[in-house]
C-alpha cells in the first residue's frame, strides 16, 4: 500500500493479549495420540500450550487482550472507532467473532469487522488498519488476533502432526492516528496464493455439498485441519525472507537497521532458520512459540505485547513483524513504536 496519509501517521498506541487458563503439555497430548515431549520439542521447539476450558471463549480472550491494549493506549472502549478482529477460528459460522467482542466492550452500533488471512491476520490487519485511518475515515481502531483452535483438532493419531502445533489466546493493539509523521506503521506488504489454499485448512463443514456435515466427513476426520507439513514449511521459509527484503528495499533500510523482529510462531525451526539465513542476531528475535504454540493470528499481537511489557521492545524501536500461513497467506509489516 502507498504510504499516503492525510496527515500524520497510524501509531501501535497500546498492546495487550488474552489466553486460556488451561495449559497443555507436551506429556498432557501423549496421553491423547501417539507422540512424546522429545518428537514435539524436537520438530517444533512446542513445550505447552494454552486451550480453551469450559466457560471460555474466543470473544472473551479477544476482551481481555482489548481491555489490556485499552489501558496501554490510555483510551476506554467508547474511544474506538472501528473494530477489526483477525481470526481463522470464528466463534460461529456467522456472525464472526467481531460481533461478539464488540457487544462484549459496550459498543453499541461501532461498525467492525473479521479478517480471514489466518495466520497472516494481524498483519493484514495492520494494512487495513493504516489504510482505514489513512483514508480520514476513522482516528482509532481496535486490532484484534484471536484463535480457539484447540477444539477442532484430531486428538488422535490421524491428526498429530498437526494436534501437537496448535494453541488458542488473542492479542490485540490500539492502532491511532497520531500527528507525528513517518512514525507508527511505516510499511505493509501483503500476499495471497490461493493455488496452495489446500496445503492446509478444513474442508468441512464448506459450501461444496448439499449437506452441511455428513457422518462420512467425521469418520474421513474432514471436519480438522489438514496440512502438508513439508510443503508449508519450505513455502514459509522462502516467503518470510523474500517479503522482508520487499519491505526493506523499499524503505532504503539494511537488516542492521531494525531493532527487533517478531516472526509468527508456526515452528521455531521455521524462525531459526530464517534468523541465521538472514544474518539477524538472536537477541533481536523473540520466541513464544515454546509456551503457546502456534496460536495463527494471534501469534504475532501476543509476542509483541510480551515484548513491550518486557521492555525488549521499547518507545520508538524499529520492529518487523512477519507472518506466513494458510491461504496461502504472508506479509510483512515494519512499525515504529
Ligand atoms: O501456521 C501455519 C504455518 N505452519 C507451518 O509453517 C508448519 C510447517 N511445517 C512444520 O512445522 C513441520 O512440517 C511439522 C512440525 C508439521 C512436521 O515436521 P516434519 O519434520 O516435516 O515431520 P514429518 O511430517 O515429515 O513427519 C516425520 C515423522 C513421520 O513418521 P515416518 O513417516 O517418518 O515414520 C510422521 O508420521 O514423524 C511422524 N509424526 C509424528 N511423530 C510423533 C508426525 N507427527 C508426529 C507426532 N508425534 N505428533
Amino acid at each position: 500500500m502507498a504510504d499516503v496519509m492525510v496527515s500524520g501517521s497510524v501509531k501501535i498506541t497500546g498492546t495487550g493479549m488474552g489466553l486460556p487458563k488451561r495449559i497443555v503439555t507436551n506429556d498432557d497430548l501423549a496421553k491423547m495420540m501417539d507422540t512424546s515431549d522429545e518428537w514435539i520439542r524436537q520438530r517444533s521447539g512446542i513445550e505447552t500450550r494454552r486451550w480453551l476450558t469450559d466457560g471460555e471463549s474466543p470473544s472473551g480472550f479477544a476482551l481481555e487482550a482489548a481491555q489490556m491494549a485499552l489501558k496501554a493506549a490510555g483510551r476506554e472502549p467508547k474511544d474506538i472507532e472501528f473494530v477489526l478482529v483477525a481470526t481463522l477460528s470464528p466463534e460461529q459460522y456467522f456472525p464472526g467473532t467481531c460481533s461478539f467482542l464488540q457487544a462484549k466492550l459496550g459498543l453499541g452500533t461501532t461498525p467492525g469487522l473479521d479478517i480471514r488471512a489466518q495466520c497472516s491476520g494481524f498483519i493484514y490487519g495492520l494494512e487495513v488498519g493504516k489504510a482505514l485511518i489513512a483514508s480520514g475515515q476513522y482516528n482509532r481502531i481496535l486490532l484484534v488476533g484471536v484463535e480457539v483452535q484447540s477444539v477442532a483438532l484430531e486428538k488422535a493419531n490421524r491428526g498429530r502432526d498437526v494436534a501437537v502445533l496448535f494453541g488458542d489466546g488473542a492479542g490485540a493493539a490500539i492502532l491511532e492516528r497520531v500527528p507525528e509523521s513517518g512514525v507508527g506503521i511505516r510499511r505493509v506488504i501483503t500476499k495471497l496464493e490461493g493455488i496452495n489454499a489446500d496445503k492446509l485448512g478444513v474442508a468441512c463443514p464448506g459450501a461444496t455439498k448439499l449437506n452441511w456435515i455428513e457422518p462420512k466427513d467425521i469418520e474421513d476426520g474432514t471436519i480438522h485441519p489438514r496440512m502438508d507439513g513439508k510443503f508449508v514449511f519450505k513455502n514459509a521459509v522462502t516467503r518470510m525472507p523474500e517479503i522482508i527484503m520487499d519491505v526493506l528495499a523499499k524503505e532504503n533500510l539494511k537488516i542492521e537497521d531494525v531493532d527487533f523482529w517478531l516472526f509468527h510462531q508456526a515452528n521455531l525451526r521455521i524462525n531459526e532458520h530464517i534468523a541465521q539465513a538472514m544474518g539477524i542476531p538472536p537477541e533481536k528475535v523473540y520466541n513464544n512459540i515454546q509456551k503457546y504454540g502456534n496460536m495463527s493470528a494471534a501469534s504475532i499481537p501476543v509476542a509483541l505485547n510480551e515484548c513491550v511489557q518486557s521492555g525488549k521492545i521499547k518507545k520508538g524501536s524499529l520492529v518487523m513483524m512477519t507472518a506466513f500461513g494458510a491461504g496461502f497467506t504472508w506479509g510483512s509489516a515494519l512499525v515504529r513504536m
